[in-house]
């Protein structure tokens, strides 16, 4: 049994709650204290890091439907997970290397999970040895993942000593064929000291559902897989007897150009039919956040990088301060939906297609014109524009990623908005000064901007750059204006 119901405030860290009053503050403070490449290894994602972004974009372009006018005095974030209560349906995701942001490593997250109540992951690839992380807080729910690095002997006597240590499940991750390109590293020539044993990677590569299979039949604690981003697979781990379906993309880290994993996870869902629990992680940084994929029919969230901020930033007090915080949001959002609403209702949520729509409409206009007008000032000219476009959207991301991931929508919006308008504006000067010369008729085509986009909200939020193409026909064939 999770204890969470005997759950009681951690005394003694009241100067940490006077600190942290709101969860983001936490990430100014970790990027403070930690080293450049520690930070990068922490927010870091593979390649242009699409992926990363994704996530939260997916999460964001979620909205509610809030009920009113029920009597909401009861709401209680408490719920079961494998047969345990929980003090409401998050968890902290396996970290590896964790040491890195705490000497006390694993200790710390089990302390702080197991003390306010929720399940916690160790990695296989962390510190301190599982038979130490499993002495604390004896009663918190611990499951222990792995990497495959070796044979099936191999993962048997290490699965042996968790159960041994007293974790409640086992977890293998299986998106991790191989280490992605972690351009953050690449670019600085960076290469952490690492316990990856490259002769390994081998098993890493050939883990396929017999070996599911094997650890199936011989452990009866349940059977997590960690890293299904598709309901085919979602299907095959159902047929395999999979205990918990973990929709992950590993944060972003892995496969670049994935999809959000809220995306997918009704697709999931649908395609477990209830047969198997489903935990769900990625980007989730707000208590809204976890009421989403609740309601979207997840059973738990993992929290991944946000602990790792908290923990960053003041140990293990950091990590139960950014559940208390967390916590705190999830009451005040789940208390509109009540306990029927909380499962797969999918008027609760709206999606916000006009938003994306948006995004992709900036997007999509600001490379039209900047094609147009490349084809018209020849290809020299126009490959150097469009890699100017893409180390743009790469410096975009970059910067981003520096910044309190809570915020990086809104500055995304507003950094393409200012980016766009500044590439256009400047084609457009060029674009003039060659109309001067050539005096060409086909220029006023090739300078005219993309077409509008339909609804009419979407038009009034138009953007600075597609304001800019639009002005320039006009001022292109008529300079003087
Ligand atoms: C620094 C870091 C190390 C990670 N190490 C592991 C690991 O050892 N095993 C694993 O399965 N996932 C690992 N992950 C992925 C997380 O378990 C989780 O899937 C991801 O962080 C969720 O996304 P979020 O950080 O946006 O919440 C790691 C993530 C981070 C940020």
């Amino acid at each position: 049994m999770n204890d969470a119901s005997a759950s009681q405030p951690l005394q003694g860290i009241d100067h940490v709650r006077e600190q942290f009053h709101n969860l983001h503050e936490f990430v100014s403070v970790a990027r403070a204290k930690l080293d450049r490449n520690v930070w990068d290894y922490l927010i870091g994602g593979a390649e242009t890091e699409t992926t990363v972004r994704r996530n939260r974009l997916a999460l964001d372009s979620l909205a509610f439907r809030p009920r009113v006018l029920r009597d909401v005095n009861g709401t209680d974030t408490s719920t079961t997970f494998l047969g345990r209560k929980i003090a409401m349906p998050v968890a902290l995701a396996p970290i590896g290397s964790i040491e890195r942001f705490d000497p006390n490593a694993c200790v710390s997250v089990a302390d702080a999970a197991g003390t306010f109540g929720c399940p916690m992951f160790q990695s296989s690839v962390a510190k301190p040895d599982i038979e130490q992380t499993g002495k604390v807080v004896p009663n918190g729910l611990k499951i222990f993942q792995l990497y495959v690095r070796g044979d099936q002997t191999w993962v048997e006597a290490i699965f042996d000593r968790a159960v041994k240590a007293g974790f409640g499940a086992l977890c293998l991750t299986v998106d991790t064929h191989h280490y992605s390109r972690r351009e953050r590293d690449i670019s600085k020539r960076y290469h952490a000291a690492s316990s990856r044993d490259p002769d390994a990677s081998h098993h890493q590569k050939a883990l396929d559902w017999a070996q599911v299979d094997k650890c199936k039949k011989k452990y009866k604690l349940p059977i997590v897989i960690k890293g299904i981003a598709t309901a085919e697979d979602a299907k095959l781990a159902v047929e395999h007897g999979v205990d918990v379906i973990y929709v992950s993309n590993h944060g972003g880290r892995q496969l670049d150009h994935g999809a959000g994993a809220i995306d997918v996870l009704p697709e999931i869902v649908a395609a477990a039919k209830g047969k198997a629990s489903i935990i769900i992680d990625g980007s989730f940084c707000r208590g809204t956040d976890v009421v989403k994929a609740i309601a979207l029919g997840a059973d738990l969230v993992c929290i991944g990088r946000l602990y790792a901020f908290g923990m960053a930033a003041a140990g293990r007090d950091g990590i139960f301060r950014v559940l208390e915080l967390l916590h705190d949001e999830m009451t005040r959002a789940d208390s509109r939906f009540s306990e029927h609403q909380r499962r797969i209702d999918p008027a609760t949520l709206d999606r916000i297609l006009d938003v994306r729509r948006k995004i992709r409409d900036r997007g999509r206009a600001a490379r039209q014109a900047i094609e147009r007008v490349g084809n018209v000032l020849g290809d020299p000219r126009r490959i150097e524009l469009e890699m100017s476009d893409d180390a743009m959207q790469v410096g975009i991301g970059r910067l981003e990623n520096l910044l309190d991931p809570v915020h990086q929508f809104h500055v995304r919006i507003a950094a393409q908005l200012a980016e766009h308008r500044r590439a256009l504006d400047g084609l457009v000067r060029e674009a003039v000064q060659l109309a001067k010369q050539r005096r060409t008729a086909d220029f006023t085509h090739a300078a005219r901007a993309p077409s509008r986009p339909r609804s009419a909200s979407a038009s009034r939020h138009r953007s600075s750059a597609l304001v800019s193409a639009r002005r320039s026909p006009s001022q292109v064939v008529h300079p003087s204006r």
